[in-house]
């Protein structure tokens, strides 16, 4: 058997990285000696721009990055050989010393920024006690536009137990709509003011949790707070977004695009006053026409953010259909022949969302299955067909937080429930009753398939007085 296509980008990738960590060893330790007009240092730096085209030609950027000592460019790790050692461990102590967690260069960068940045790495002697900050400022004052530099996490999950994992996700979940508020606040007045950079951090770390957990991850967006309706929404949206575009396999970059699409999807939202937002009963004519307009209202504001170019026109796009349905109905009316990736990724995840949280309008949201399947019916008209269906495989088809029966007469909370084409529907659900009726703490597992318990009937947590969201 022949290798597969995947298997040579793969090696190709790693091939790559490693040529890139040896001219980027070669081009620091030349600019260590040497200074910026010298012959050998502009020998090497040119040697490690064109290493840089060559792999801008097969993706959108290059991100080198260290994770628990191993080294990875974009998402791939680089294996190392015996040959290539000495680098990586250079790499690895070099980025260490100054804090540095991944580097990117955008496909935009030009050679003399390449020179600038590298003199800089090699130069810089940073304070021990700080040697991200004191690095940072000096990076800053250099003004090197098509390199991002990010801090070694703080928490680099890939160190911490299941459990540290969970404490950490939800301490990002609540620290990030307490970002979003700040945020949003700042949109209202300024737009200026806010920075997209920072919101490329945060769903960053998302992405790496989903990784970590994606079911614990998924779950918190079942907690539901109704007083900040569209921070938590905005938050939930990032969260459901990325999970569904992981499954579709989309690159890194589109999933930072994603992120940044979702949760500023309804910043337009802000400049709507209150009281037709929260208006308990239906809308006038022309209350409906200013709620319309917040599609259009996010992109203008969008366009006055910092870090705009950050932001590909995707994100605006995204910002501008996610009402708009798969076959075209929806607002703002544009006639278009197809919606953006992005754009058919949130309006589900949007949808879904709304549709099972209680608004003042909405006392009774759709339970999650139920809005699974009300959805699932609209395929093809409302929502792509294909992302539908994997929509439907992230979720379960009875996501995280339904409340079910079993036939052993049990009560449960699904934590995690996963649809396998070969082997059926299988969740892993939280028991909250005994088959007589009272209340226990245990886990057990449901499989539709044959053995083990089966789902008898769907219940209403409303009916029992029951808060899911303390289950997660
Ligand atoms: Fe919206
Ligand atoms: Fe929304």
């Amino acid at each position: 058997m022949g290798e597969g296509i995947s298997d040579l980008r793969l090696k190709r990738e790693i091939e790559l990285g490693r040529s890139l960590v040896l001219k980027f060893v070669a081009s620091v330790k030349t600019a260590q000696i040497y200074d910026m007009n010298n012959t050998a240092f502009l020998t090497q730096s040119n040697a490690l721009m064109e290493i840089l085209d060559k792999i801008f030609e097969t993706g959108n950027e290059v991100t080198l990055s260290l994770k628990e000592n191993n080294l990875f460019l974009n998402e791939t790790r680089l294996k190392v050989d015996f040959g290539s050692f000495p680098n990586f461990r250079f790499v690895v102590s070099e980025f260490k010393n100054r804090g540095i967690g991944s580097l990117c260069f955008r496909p935009q960068i030009s050679l003399e920024e390449v020179k600038k940045f590298v003199s800089l790495f090699a130069k810089t002697s940073v304070n021990p006690k700080e040697p991200f900050q004191s690095f940072t400022k000096f990076f800053k004052e250099a003004e090197i536009s098509n390199v991002d530099i990010e801090e070694i996490k703080e928490f680099d999950t890939r160190e911490l137990s299941p459990e540290e994992v969970r404490i950490v996700a939800k301490k990002t979940f609540f620290e990030g709509i307490s970002y979003l508020k700040g945020t949003f606040e700042k949109a209202a007045v300024s737009p200026q003011s806010v920075n997209v950079k920072h919101t490329r951090r945060f769903v960053r770390s998302i992405v790496d949790l989903l990784s970590k957990d994606e079911s614990y991850m998924l779950g918190l967006t079942v907690i539901k707070n109704h007083e900040e309706y569209t921070l938590n929404h905005s938050m939930n949206v990032c969260i459901l977004s990325l999970a569904l575009a992981t499954r579709l396999r989309l690159n890194r970059q589109l999933l930072d695009e994603i992120g940044i699409a979702s949760i500023f999807h309804d910043v337009g939202k802000v400049a709507i006053p209150t009281k037709i937002l929260c208006k308990p009963g239906p809308l006038t004519k022309e209350e409906f026409a200013k709620v319309k307009k917040h599609p259009q209202r996010g992109v203008e504001m969008m366009l006055q953010m910092k870090g705009l170019s950050e932001v590909p026109v995707r994100v605006l796009q995204c910002i501008l259909e996610h009402h708009i349905k798969y076959d075209g109905s929806g607002y703002p009316s544009l006639h278009l022949n197809e919606l953006g990736v992005l754009s058919r990724i949130v309006t589900i995840t949007d949808t879904f969302d709304a549709m099972t949280t209680e608004r003042v309008y909405h006392k009774n949201p759709f339970s999650f299955d139920s809005a699974i399947h009300f959805m699932w019916e609209k395929r093809g008209d409302y929502y792509d067909p294909l992302f539908m269906k994997a929509f439907v495989n992230t979720m379960g088809i009875y996501p995280r937080g339904t409340m079910l029966l079993l036939d052993t007469n049990e009560v449960g909370i699904v934590i995690e429930g996963t649809q396998d084409p070969e082997f059926g529907y299988r969740a892993k659900v939280k028991l909250i009753t005994d088959r007589d009726g009272n209340r226990i703490d245990a886990v057990d597992f449901i499989d539709e398939n044959g053995f083990k318990k089966r789902v008898a009937k769907i219940l209403n947590p409303n009916d029992f007085n029951i808060e899911i969201s303390k289950y997660f």
